[in-house]
């Protein structure tokens, strides 16, 4: 447990307007976040459909030094599992995903275990006759983590007891998780397409701040858009396939009056998200065939209902963001102060003509990769600010945008969308994971 920083020590990094640059920098603190934060929050682990059938397993981290494995049993129910052997520690499933037909074995002593992580044999078990060994001790087991559970098939998990159940720490930013879904006619989404895994050198708060940050795509995707903007021009009328995929990059150089409009909500627990009204999604062109599909399965009234709620993009804090419009999403692992890994998952509309799946490849690679148009310019930056808070400068870096006109309604805080709220949204939900004080 990390105990070299004090809890007023730490309260006093985060000022209304302002963060020391230590959370970027320092270690410590980088430690502490793992264990308050990560080690408290729900952490998103991956989607049911990544382990459709008994045995299916799919791993990951919770935290940067905490592997786990997701499992579907033969019952059918998925379990968040420590990915650590019971007898003396060895991390059992190495591969990323994969099947275990009948149990896991360890690869060390050959210890096996059911799907339930319940320890189901042990060789040569006579050794253990008269010695006091328990083989039912929990503790002897792939143990569960403190709490898993699933949303639409959002499989979540916390290694805190004291967290509130998942529907109520997602609060009112259910709704982009659930628009999401119910964007397929059938109402359920699916893992297709692979994974794309992009490292970046820099601390894994950064990437949090700018989900929400419209002040910048104008300014850092300038290049971009406009040569996207000049190639568009070259087009011929009768380019439509090439015109659709070109005109996925122009919304990101939109106006400040334009992000200003689409207003940015915050919630309790860090999570926030831009849009609702309008977003830069909003003049996406939708496929005749979806839309007779979407109607067939919602009539005409609630498909446009489902439309119209449209968001940019949706934290929650602190380890998945989302967009449900474009139906990818974007999984947070931090690996060291300055160092984290984004994983990008596109999901198929179930009853969705096949073209909707593609769009979102086509999103997901063109815009979120790293041999992407817009993502590497935003590491870019990310980058660069890392580099530049280590020189001995001002100590802190700001958040000021519309400080003080914040509208706090009962369950959430709405704002303006060229504001800060995201901003004061997360670190006031940092501080109080960090000080101890997230779940009292
Ligand atoms: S460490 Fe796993 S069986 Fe010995
Ligand atoms: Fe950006």
């Amino acid at each position: 447990m990390t105990t070299l920083i004090s809890k007023e020590e730490v309260a006093s990094l985060v000022r209304p307007t302002r963060l020391h640059k230590r959370l970027y920098l320092d270690p410590d603190v980088f430690e502490l976040e793992m264990e308050r934060i990560w080690g408290q929050a729900w952490i998103f682990i991956g989607h049911e459909s990544q382990v459709p059938n008994p045995g299916d397993f799919f791993t990951t981290n919770i935290t940067h030094k905490i592997p786990v494995v997701m499992v579907r049993d033969k019952g059918d129910s998925v379990h968040v599992l420590h990915n650590r052997c019971g007898h003396k520690g060895a991390k059992l499933v190495e591969s990323r995903q994969g099947n275990v037909r009948g149990a896991f074995r360890c690869p060390y002593h050959g210890w096996t275990f059911r799907h339930d992580g319940g320890l189901l044999k042990v060789p040569n078990e006579s050794g253990y006759d008269s010695t006091g060994f328990d083989s039912s001790d929990p503790c002897y087991s792939m143990q569960s983590v403190a709490q898993v559970e699933s949303y639409r098939g959002f499989v979540f998990a916390t290694l805190s007891a004291e967290a509130p159940d998942l529907k109520t720490w997602l609060g009112g930013a259910i709704d982009c998780l659930d628009n999401l879904c119910d964007r397929a006619p059938e109402g359920e989404v699916e893992v297709a397409g692979g994974v794309l895994r992009y490292e970046h050198q820099c601390n894994w708060k950064f990437i949090l701040e700018n989900l929400n940050d419209t002040m910048h795509p104008m300014v850092v995707h300038q290049s971009v858009v406009q040569a996207a903007e000049d190639y568009i021009a070259t087009l011929p009328e009768s380019a439509v396939e090439q015109r659709s995929e070109a005109e996925i990059i122009p919304p990101f150089g939109s106006s400040y009056e334009k992000f200003e409009d689409s207003g940015i909500t915050g919630f309790r627990y860090g999570h926030h998200y831009d849009g609702g009204k309008t977003s830069i999604h909003a003049d996406y062109k939708v496929l005749p065939a979806y839309h007779d599909a979407m109607v067939k399965a919602y009539g005409e009234e609630r498909t446009r209902e489902i439309y119209a709620f449209n968001t940019h993009n949706t934290l929650y804090y602190p380890s998945l963001t989302i967009k449900s419009a474009v139906q990818n999403i974007r999984v947070v692992r931090p690996i060291a102060v300055d160092r984290f890994v984004v994983e990008t998952w596109s999901f198929r509309l179930k009853g969705a003509p096949d073209e909707m799946l593609q769009r979102t490849l086509l999103y997901s690679r063109l815009i979120n990769s790293s041999f992407g148009m817009v993502g590497p310019d935003d590491h870019e930056v990310y980058r660069r600010a890392q580099e530049g808070l280590e020189s001995n400068a001002s100590e802190w870096v700001e958040f000021h945008r519309q400080y003080g006109r914040d509208q706090v309604l009962e369950d959430r805080v709405i704002g303006g969308g060229t504001s800060d709220l995201d901003m004061r949204t997360q670190y006031k939900a940092w501080q109080e994971y960090m000080t101890g004080e997230v779940f009292q």
